[in-house]
C-alpha cells in the first residue's frame, strides 16, 4: 500500500511538471537590468556554504522518493546524475524503509551510486532522535531533511491528523544527531513566524519550499475517491514570498518549490536563498529522459547560473544578494499587507 503510494506520487508530479510550466510567483521578480554591471564569467564562483558545509553549486535535487522497486531506480537515476555534476541530493522520506526494511536498498542506492557526494536523507516530523540517526546511518548521510507537511497530511486519505507533537521532537533531533539538519515544507511555504519558532528550536537551515511549483494538495486529493478537498489546492504561500517574508537575521535559508530554469535559480539567490532546491523539474527530466537528459540540462543549468551571475555583476551568490529587483502583481500585494519594504 505505500510503495504503491510512493509510485501514485511519482506519477501524480509527473502530470504537473512535464512540459511547458504555467506562471507562478517568481515571474512577479523582475531583476532590474544595468547594461554595464557584467563581469568575466571566469571570476564567477557558484560556491556556497550550507549549514557550515561548502557545496559547489547552489542548487540541488530536492528529497522526493524511495520506497518501492521503481523509485528504486528513479533514486540511482538522480543520484547518478548528482554524481556526474557534483550536485547535492536528497532522498524521499525514509519512513517507508524504517517499516519494512526490504525497502531500504531503493533509498541506498542513492549512495552506492554517489560515494563522494552530498546527500541528505529526508524524514517526517513525527521521528525521533532513534530513527533520524538510523537514516543518516543508512545513507551515511551529510544532512538531515526534515519535512513539515501538515496540510499534505491533512488532504492525504491515510495522513496523520495530530501535529502537536513536530516542535519538541525538531527540537529533540536538532541537538542529538551529528548532521546539519535543514527543516522543510513540501510546497505550502515557510512564514515568518515559523522561521521564527524554528530558530528558537535551534534549526539553522530551513528550506522554505513554497507554493508555485508541485502541488501536494492536488496529490493528495486526486488520492480520494471524492476529491473532496479541492477546494485547498491554493493554500499556502509561494516561494518569492516566503523568501521575501523570512526574518532577516534566519542562519542560513534554502529555497525551492515551482524553480522551472537558472533565472528562478538567480532570482531565489538575490532574495537571499543560500541554495535552491528542484524536485518536479528534475523528476519529469529524469523519468522522461533517464541519466544523459538530467546530466545535459544540470549542466546547462550550471553553465547559464554562471553566465547570469556575470551579467549581473555578481561574481559569488553572496553578492547577488544586493542584486536590484522590482516585485508586481500579487506578490506585491503580500508584501504591502505583511509590511515588508
Ligand atoms: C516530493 N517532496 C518531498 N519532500 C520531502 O521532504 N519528502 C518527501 O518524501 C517528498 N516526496 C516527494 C515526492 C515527489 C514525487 C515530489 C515531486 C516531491 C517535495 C519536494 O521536496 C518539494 O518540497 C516540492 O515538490 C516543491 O518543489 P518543486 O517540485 O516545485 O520543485
Amino acid at each position: 500500500m505505500t510503495s504503491e503510494r510512493k509510485d501514485n506520487h511519482v506519477a501524480l508530479a509527473m502530470d504537473q511538471n512535464r512540459g511547458v510550466r504555467g506562471r507562478n510567483d517568481f515571474d512577479d521578480v523582475e531583476l532590474l537590468h544595468h547594461a554595464l554591471a557584467g563581469i568575466d564569467p571566469a571570476t564567477v564562483s557558484l560556491g556556497t556554504t550550507v549549514g557550515g558545509v561548502s557545496w559547489d553549486v547552489p542548487f540541488y535535487i530536492n528529497g522526493m522518493t524511495g520506497g518501492s522497486t521503481s523509485t528504486g531506480e528513479i533514486n540511482r537515476t538522480l543520484a547518478i546524475a548528482a554524481r556526474e555534476t557534483g550536485i547535492p541530493m536528497a532522498s524521499g522520506s525514509m519512513s517507508i524503509a524504517l517499516k519494512d526494511p526490504s525497502q531500504i536498498p531503493t533509498f541506498q542506492v542513492i549512495r552506492e551510486e554517489n560515494p563522494d557526494g552530498f546527500v541528505m536523507a529526508n524524514l517526517g516530523a513525527d521521528h525521533g532522535v532513534d530513527n533520524a540517526l538510523r537514516v543518516i546511518d543508512l545513507l551515511q548521510a551529510d544532512a538531515l531533511q526534515i519535512h513539515v507537511n501538515a496540510m499534505q497530511e491533512t488532504v492525504m486519505p491515510e495522513g496523520s491528523r495530530d501535529f502537536s507533537a513536530w516542535p519538541a521532537t525538531i527540537e529533540a533531533v536538532v541537538a542529538a544527531v551529528p548532521v546539519p539538519v535543514v527543516v522543510k515544507e513540501v510546497g505550502f511555504g515557510l512564514s515568518r513566524r515559523t522561521l521564527d519558532t524554528l530558530a528558537g528550536l535551534g534549526v539553522t537551515v530551513a528550506d522554505v519550499s513554497g507554493r508555485g511549483g508541485t502541488n501536494f494538495a492536488r496529490i493528495e486529493n486526486s488520492r480520494r475517491a471524492g476529491g473532496d478537498y479541492a477546494y485547498l489546492e491554493g493554500w499556502g504561500q509561494s516561494t518569492v514570498s516566503c523568501l521575501l517574508d523570512a526574518p532577516s537575521g534566519f542562519p542560513t535559508l534554502l529555497a525551492s518549490g515551482g524553480v522551472r530554469n537558472p533565472l528562478d535559480v538567480l532570482k531565489a539567490l538575490a532574495l537571499g536563498a543560500k541554495g535552491v532546491g528542484v524536485a518536479g523539474t528534475f523528476l519529469a527530466l529524469a523519468v522522461d529522459g533517464g541519466v544523459d537528459a538530467l546530466v545535459t540540462e544540470i549542466n546547462r543549468w550550471k553553465e547559464h547560473l554562471t553566465q547570469l551571475m556575470a551579467t549581473v555583476g555578481a561574481p559569488t551568490v553572496s553578492a547577488l544578494a544586493g542584486t536590484d529587483l522590482l516585485v508586481r502583481g500579487s506578490v506585491r500585494e503580500f508584501c504591502e499587507l505583511r509590511g515588508i519594504d
